[in-house]
């Protein structure tokens, strides 16, 4: 046996991540249920490295040094856990087993359990990047056993993307804490896309610029704060012409965002954890919105849903605008990452994962989706204290949020008077207003709550569990044990 590393599942991804082992030196043993797709990927990049083909998979397994690394790159789902079936009879103790999809990281959680009853480790970890990434360096976010990590960290480090000498790679936590936060990155894409769409449409609608001209103004912003990934291919896509119409590309397609789940899955997984990640659940909304086709033509076709569609603004409200969306953009992005955090957080309470924020953040400068500038900013927000309770009162991003605010809330306000939806925009201020108001309309929450199920509510003044006799004579009594 000589292979350092094998991967079964030779789709893209899964080519990609093998051509990328084999770039880096680490022997690569390869298996695919469609043989031809192992033929192919020797044929054509062989003279890349030293790959290992394989027919059937108890070849591939004994081409493996142990501990055998073995990465599994399906589909998530039922042909993983078929994968897995067949695999773990072949493995012996030690072994890893390593999912490199979009696991959910409950599912990550069952076959880890059920592996190491086996005495196999299972590592569940997310690979971000897309296909360039996966073959010129992605970001990695392995979860699994601590001593897994020591056998497979360094062959994945070795291929993560580095950025000032640090690998995008890390250990992030036992059994599915790796595919938990790989879902909170993608969660945050979600959002993040959606602010700069919002952004795009308001300018759009209100300044009747052009995509060729907003293509400019992204360009322009990403040399700023906003420098990222996203905003780099915003501009990319706004300049390109279709070829067949002449009209910008972003004209012809069709305005209904599609989803594979792992949006979907944040925001479950939020609500069942009671973490308000209210930009990644807008964006997800947003999405199903603008894929509910059906209702949208009806509503077109009936023209009963009037509004001030098509107005946009003149003079002096023009004058800085665009310098006003940008900061709202980047005041709800903020937003958005401290939500996310805040949810990496209360995953990493709930399963006992101890989840370093810090390190999340550096791994993700580089390699990933949301791969940005702004990162950095976080990884020092937690460098200064690793136990901020929210990402908005470190002072940089505090004073970054301040200053923005008036902005912010001009483009919020214009967006509402041209009926240009921005629930990215407008859920961000929201949720900042709300967590910096000393008092909320929650009170009354409670006393309504109070008045119709007798759920009692605590007191400002005093400790203790309450309960006014609404439908009695109105006193209140003490309900808790200590009132008794
Ligand atoms: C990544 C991406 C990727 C995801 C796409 C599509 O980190 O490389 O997050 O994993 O599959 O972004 O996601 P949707 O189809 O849900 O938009």
């Amino acid at each position: 046996a000589r292979a350092d590393i094998g991967v079964t599942g030779l789709a893209v991804m899964g080519r990609n991540l093998a051509r990328n082992f084999a770039r880096h030196g680490h022997v690569t043993a390869l298996h695919n249920r469609t043989q031809s797709r192992v033929d192919e990927l020797v044929e054509q990049f062989g003279s890349e490295g030293d790959f290992v083909a394989s027919t059937d998979l108890e070849s591939f397994v004994a081409s493996l040094k142990r501990p055998r690394r073995v990465m599994i790159m399906v589909k998530a789902g039922k042909p993983t856990d078929a994968v897995i079936d067949e695999l773990v009879p072949l493995l012996e103790e030690g072994d890893i087993v390593i999912d490199g999809g979009n696991a959910h990281f409950d599912d990550t959680r069952r076959r880890e359990q059920a592996l190491r009853a086996k005495g196999l480790h299972f590592v569940g970890t997310g690979v971000s990047g897309g296909e360039e990434g996966a073959l010129n360096g992605p970001s990695i976010m392995p979860g699994g056993s601590k001593e897994s990590y020591e056998a497979l960290g360094p062959i994945l480090e070795s291929i993560a993307v580095d950025v000032d000498g640090t690998p995008c790679c890390t250990y992030v936590g036992p059994d599915g804490a790796g595919h938990f936060v790989k879902m909170v990155h993608n969660g945050i894409e979600y959002a993040d896309m959606q602010l700069i769409a919002e952004a795009y449409d308001l300018l759009r609608q209100g300044l009747g610029k052009t995509p060729a001209e907003l293509a400019e103004v992204f360009r322009t912003w990403n040399e700023g704060d906003l420098e990222s990934f996203l905003i780099e291919i915003t501009a990319t896509v706004l300049d390109k012409v279709d070829a067949e119409t002449g009209k910008a590309l972003v004209d012809v397609i069709v305005d209904a965002a599609e989803q594979k789940g792992t949006g979907r899955w944040t925001v479950q997984t939020a609500l069942e954890l009671g973490v308000p990640v209210t930009g990644i659940a807008e964006a997800v909304f947003a999405r199903s919105l603008s894929g509910s086709v059906d209702q949208r033509q009806a509503v077109q076709a009936a023209g009963s849903l009037t509004g001030p569609t098509g107005a946009s603004l003149d003079g002096a409200e023009a004058e800085g605008f665009v310098d006003a969306v940008r900061d709202a953009l980047y005041a709800s992005k903020v937003v958005a990452y401290a939500q996310g955090f805040d949810m990496i957080q209360a995953g990493s309470d709930q399963y006992g994962w101890d989840v370093d924020k810090g390190a999340m953040a550096t791994i993700w400068r580089g390699g990933c989706i949301i791969r940005a500038q702004f990162l950095n900013r976080i990884k020092d927000a937690y460098d200064k204290d690793a136990h901020l309770a929210s990402l908005l009162l470190d002072d940089y991003f505090a004073s970054a949020v301040s200053s923005a605010q008036d902005s912010w809330r001009r483009v919020v306000a214009t967006a509402v008077r041209l009926g240009v939806p921005v629930p990215g925009f407008s859920s961000a201020l929201a949720y900042y207003d709300g967590l910096r108001r000393e008092r909320l309309g929650a009170a009354l929450v409670q006393g309504q709550r109070d008045l119709f199920g007798a759920h009692t509510y605590g007191r400002v003044d005093k400790p203790g569990t309450y309960h006014t006799l609404w439908s009695g004579d109105g006193s209140e009594e003490r309900q808790d044990s200590e009132g008794q």
